[in-house]
Order: C-alpha cells, then structure tokens, then sequence
C-alpha cells in the first residue's frame, strides 16, 4: 500500500512507520513525505530515509483554496492509496477531500470525541479526565470528527504535565497507526456514513 504521510513538527509517528516499512514483509511504503513548512524534523527524517519530499506553504499560495489544491497535487503525483496526517497542523480543504476523501486518515492525540481540536492533550488534563488516550480516524469535513478506525486508552498519572502525559500518548499512537496501517493494507476498508471498518462491509 503506498502512502503519503503529512507532517508539521517532529514527525516521530512518521520515524515508527518509516522503521517498519525496513521490514519487506511490512505491507506498507511510504512513498512521500509532505510537510506545510521547511526545515521540519520530519522532512530530516524522510531525507535521511531516501524517501522523497515535498513542502506546500499556505504563504506561497494566494488564498487558502488555492493551497490545498495544490497540496493535493503535491500528494496525487506520488499515487497514494492513503494519505496520513500524522502531526500536519493544518486543516485541509473541500479540493483535497475530494480527491482523498475516505482515505485521508489523522491521528488525534485524545479519545475522539472528546477534546477535538489543537490542544487535545491540554484540554483532557485541565478537564481532569483519568483516562484520555488516542484517535484513528477517517478525516472528513469538520474538525476531527470523523469515522473512528482505532483508539487505544492512556491513563493519566498522578504530576502529569501536558508534556509528560503527550509523550506517553504519542508511544501509543505510534504502535496504533504502524499496525492499523498494516490491517488496512492486508485487508482493505469500507467507509459507509460514520462506520468505517477494516477488510468486512460496514453495517
Ligand atoms: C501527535 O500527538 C499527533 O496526534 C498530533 O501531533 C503529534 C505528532 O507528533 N497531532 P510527532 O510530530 O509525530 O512527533
């Protein structure tokens, strides 16, 4: 399965993929790495793998429209069969949903659908919740609302800050979006309204 994976920051989501495609038998290649800014870790990281990149800054295009059909440009050369989103600070467009809707994926670091949005980790410990955790899912046309493929549970330990408690989020979604990625490349995904399910038909 070829994938596209988008990245803002320091792309160790991307770094867990792109350590288990080294394996021939992970069905997985990423085929590209794109990133809304330059100079990010995750660009070095792709870099350093051999794995080409491209960059597609909001500032270079003349209005937000303009720059996610162009993003979507920039994914569609590399022929993905998905695209992740895997720390991309940025909300995509009607252009690039409709091109990629049903296989752009996100993963959001609490349990959907609580604490959408930039501060998910912030908001679940100011809330006080015991446990939040993480969020696979579909990207449709609202913020980090739609249809959920994988969400594992991280407890909230006594002195957590946003930094500790992000950290041990992260180690899960990272073991979450290489092995999701895995089942959906062996077995394929239905996306029917809010269900989306791996290698059966949704109901
Ligand atoms: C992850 O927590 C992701 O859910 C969030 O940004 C973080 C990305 O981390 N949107 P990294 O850049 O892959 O280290």
């Amino acid at each position: 399965m070829r994938v596209v994976v988008l990245v803002s920051g320091s792309g160790s989501l991307l770094q867990a993929v792109l350590d288990a495609a080294t394996d021939p038998n992970y069905p997985v290649r990423i085929v590209a790495v794109g990133a809304d800014r330059s100079g990010t870790t995750g660009l070095e990281r792709a870099d350093s793998a051999g794995i080409p990149t491209f960059t597609c800054r909001v500032s270079d295009h003349p209005n937000r429209e303009e720059w996610d059909r162009a993003l979507a440009e920039e994914c569609a050369a590399h022929q993905p069969d998905l695209v992740v989103s895997a720390g991309f600070m940025k909300l995509v467009g009607p252009d690039f949903l409709a091109r990629f809707g049903g296989r752009y994926l996100n993963s959001h670091p609490a349990l959907l659908p609580s604490f959408p949005g930039m501060h998910g980790v912030r908001d679940a410990l100011e809330y006080g919740v015991r446990v939040t955790g993480c969020t696979l899912f579909v990207v449709d046309e609202g913020v980090d609302t739609g249809p959920i493929l994988a969400q594992q549970a991280v407890e909230v330990l006594p002195g957590d800050d946003e930094e500790s408690l992000h950290e041990r989020i992260k180690a899960v979604e990272r073991r979450t979006l290489v092995r999701t990625l895995e089942r959906l490349a062996t077995h394929g995904w239905t996306v029917r309204g809010r269900k989306v399910s791996i290698g059966v038909t949704a109901n």
